[in-house]
């Protein structure tokens, strides 16, 4: 069957590491409480002049290089993020450019910390169905744009940074032996929408705000949500967690990374983990991390792979993938 198999994997990160250390002398805030209570030690943050878009072409181009693909033969791009260049057009529309497509469509897809999970299954959609052949499927952040530096309950959360997949039409064996995306379930419940937003917006305050969370109340959803679409995805093809080779989740919080592994029995040598170094990064983390885990040699190819995600709306999702 004709299936989306990931051919190359490519991220990019801002130059400035920015530790927490260097977070206190902005706000009342300590490297004992940040570790403890998230386990991030320090984020990337864009500089003058380094945009989604800016880092979103440097992914693209390194996971082309890493399928060994021209940008000329890609027919889609599908870029998740919420912190796009301009209102509009979409930023994967100066992807397009900068990467010299001239063919094909390129779009944003707005799904906040699940942006990566959404893109990756519509992207899938149109490559299965023969919409596409050739897709980069990016996430792509710069959520230091739309913080409130003066809030500590946030601004020391949140990273910057981008990460792309090529996803290629292969033949392959049906179900869960071939290679490529297998499944992916998304969901999404509007009544959660002031837990986890940004007060500002073209159609209501004409400007651009900043994020606002209610911390506990997305903690609290994000352990069952997540657990939940995981199982929802293994048992729509008869899996079990300990099928699973690796866990990639969006990293919001180290906490809700153990929380969730032993809420579904995983060893946590199975979890792929960069908050520590890179923070939330939003639709960002997932192709961060996984690019992180395929570099150093725990991802091969074969493995089969489990992606998640949940972030404001709420929105949330899964995919699982044999890499
Ligand atoms: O990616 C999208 C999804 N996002 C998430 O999944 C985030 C989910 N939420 C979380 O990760 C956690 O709720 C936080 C890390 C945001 C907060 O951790 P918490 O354990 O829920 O802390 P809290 O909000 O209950 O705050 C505990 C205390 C408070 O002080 P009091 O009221 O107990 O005196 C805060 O004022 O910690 C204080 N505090 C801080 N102290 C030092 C909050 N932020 C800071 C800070 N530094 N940066």
């Amino acid at each position: 069957m004709r299936r989306a198999v990931i051919q190359g994997i490519g991220s990019s990160l801002p130059k400035n590491a920015v530790s927490n250390h260097d977070l206190t002398r902005i706000v009342e805030t300590s490297d004992e409480w940040i570790v403890e209570r998230t386990g991030i030690k320090q984020r990337y943050l864009a500089a003058e002049g380094e945009t989604t878009g800016s880092l979103a072409v440097a992914a693209a181009r390194a996971a082309l290089q890493d399928a060994g693909m021209e940008a000329q033969s890609i027919d889609l791009i599908v870029l998740g993020t919420s912190t796009p260049d301009n209102t509009f057009p979409a930023t994967a529309t100066f992807v397009q450019a900068e990467l010299g497509m001239v063919r094909g469509a390129a779009f944003d897809v707005q799904a906040v910390c699940s942006g990566f999970v959404y893109a990756l299954s519509i992207a899938d959609s149109m490559v299965r169905t023969g919409s596409a052949n050739r897709a980069l499927v990016i996430g792509s952040e710069t959520f230091s744009r739309i913080l409130d530096w003066s809030d500590r309950t946030t601004c020391v959360l949140f990273g910057d940074g981008a990460g792309a997949v090529v996803l290629e039409a292969v033949e392959e064996a049906e179900g869960i032996e071939g290679r490529g995306v297998i499944a992916t379930k998304l969901h999404s419940d509007g009544r959660y929408k002031d837990k986890l937003y940004v007060d500002g917006g073209p159609s209501t305050t004409k400007t651009v705000g900043v994020l606002r969370m209610e911390g506990k109340e997305v903690f609290k959803h994000a352990v069952v949500n997540i657990s939940a679409v995981m199982t929802e995805t293994l048992d729509s093809m008869g899996l079990t967690a300990a099928d699973i080779d690796w866990i990639v989740p969006h990293q919001a919080n180290k906490r809700i990374l153990d929380s969730t592994a032993k809420r579904f029995g995983i060893p946590e040598d199975k979890v792929v983990i960069t908050v520590d170094r890179h923070g939330n990064t939003s639709a960002a983390s997932i192709p961060l991390a996984l690019d992180v885990a395929v570099k150093d040699g725990r991802i091969k190819r074969g493995d089969l792979v489990l992606v998640e995600a949940m972030g404001g709306g709420f929105t949330w999702g899964a995919a699982l993938i044999r890499w």
